[in-house]
């Protein structure tokens, strides 16, 4: 048996790990190929290092392009890889570029696909990342769904039964793991000169809110209002293509924005777990921030992830300052707060490794 691991990019780096922790922990043979679509050191090669995973088998330096171009140059490097390695199964995290890629890639080859974080759906074709997930899904053997409703999604748009396993998503597994050395190694708060419960914590990279110069002054005019309304500080860990169409766009932020670089997981998880209030247009972001017991403010008009706001733990806001600080409102009204966990028990990695030995041993069997 061999597992082909697929990584591009910052949260699959994170949400992988504890598969590829799961495999060294079973003896499994495998190998990852790291398309390097994330390259700069705090997108990248911290998280290896934090996280202690193995460096990448095959780095395929393909970095960053347009969306055709990108995604062409991984399936060519990604191709003659897998006709020498023979994997059984390629497994790939959620819904980018690095992920479209690789299954294809694979599947064209008849290796088998496990996509970990299946079903998700934003019902919005302009999101570059919804055509990757209903692809990935739909050329995939094994469908690693998060929980019922996209268990639901997945059978609607026929996937067959057999096919599909609710497990949770690895996200629990990467969190919980690192809660308490992340409390004991960082010392972010203290670096930023921040006092816990007392800051918001801001992200934002989507295409929609960051491409567009209107788009990404209407979000700056979010958070004029929130600070004009609540004060303190708004700490932002700028993503790299949020820097560059600020500086593409000429626009100068104003000083109460703590500007950072992107930090790494473990200060990121304490900055998440001590903030107010967090407001993020990620993915990621909105899971973690609900496993923290932290309310968040979803800067997008849909989600994919619907359970945050189902359980009571965010609410969608996109780029509307009455909203977020209506919103907002509310929440800091509240002295406490708590809601039911949508996204996984932590040892989703280990269900996920179940599935796929148990598959193939069974297949081994019957040959
Ligand atoms: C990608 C994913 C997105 C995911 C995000 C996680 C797609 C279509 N998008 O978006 O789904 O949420 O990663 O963060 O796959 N850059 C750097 N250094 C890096 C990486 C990027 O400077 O290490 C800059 C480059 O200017 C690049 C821009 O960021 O052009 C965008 O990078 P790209 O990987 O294309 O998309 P992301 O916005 O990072
Ligand atoms: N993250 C981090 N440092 C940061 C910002 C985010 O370690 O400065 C982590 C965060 O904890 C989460 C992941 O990166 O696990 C989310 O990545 P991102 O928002 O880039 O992508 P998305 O989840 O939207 O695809």
């Amino acid at each position: 048996m061999k597992i082909g691991i697929i990584v591009g990019t910052r949260p699959e780096i994170i949400k992988m790990a504890p598969v590829i922790r799961e495999c060294q922990k079973r003896n499994i043979p495998f190998f990852i190929i790291h398309s390097n679509q994330h390259y700069s050191k705090e997108m990248d090669s911290i998280f290896f290092e934090e996280l202690h995973l193995p460096a990448p088998h095959y780095n395929l330096g393909v970095g960053s392009g347009l969306h055709g171009n990108q995604t062409g140059n991984f399936l060519i490097k990604m191709e003659p890889i897998l006709l020498e390695e023979k994997p059984d199964v390629v497994l790939v995290q959620g819904d980018t570029n690095t992920v479209l890629a690789g299954a294809l890639a694979a599947s064209k080859l008849n290796i088998k696909v496990g996509h970990i974080e299946a079903g998700l759906r934003s019902y919005d074709r302009s999101m570059p990342e919804e055509t990757n997930r209903i692809m990935t899904d739909h050329i995939s053997e094994y469908l690693f769904a998060v929980g019922p409703n996209q268990e639901k999604i997945l059978k609607g748009e026929g996937i067959a039964n057999n096919k599909i396993h609710t497990v949770g998503n690895t996200v629990s597994d990467s969190l919980f793991q690192h809660l308490e050395i992340s409390a004991q190694k960082s010392k972010i708060l203290t670096h930023l000169n921040l006092t816990a419960g007392e800051y918001f914590l801001v992200t934002a990279h989507r295409a929609s809110n960051v491409d567009v110069s209107s788009n990404l002054m209407e979000l700056l005019h979010l958070l004029d209002e929130m600070h004009k309304n609540y004060t303190g500080t708004i700490v932002w860990p700028i993503h790299p293509r949020t820097q560059s169409k600020l500086k593409e766009f000429n626009i100068e932020l104003p000083d109460y924005l703590q500007l950072i670089a992107p930090v790494g997981y473990l200060d990121f998880i304490q900055l998440q777990k001590h903030a107010k209030l967090i407001l993020t247009d990620s993915g990621g972001i909105q899971e973690e921030a609900c496993l923290l017991g932290i309310p968040s403010l979803t800067l997008r008009e849909n989600t994919e992830r619907p359970e945050a706001v189902e359980v009571g733990a965010s609410e969608l806001v996109g780029r509307d300052a009455v909203k977020a600080v209506k919103a907002a409102k509310q929440w800091l009204s509240r002295d406490d707060y708590s809601w039911e966990n949508p996204f996984g028990d932590g040892h989703v990695a280990k269900y996920i490794l179940d599935v796929i030995v148990k598959d193939l041993t069974k297949k081994d069997m019957e040959q």
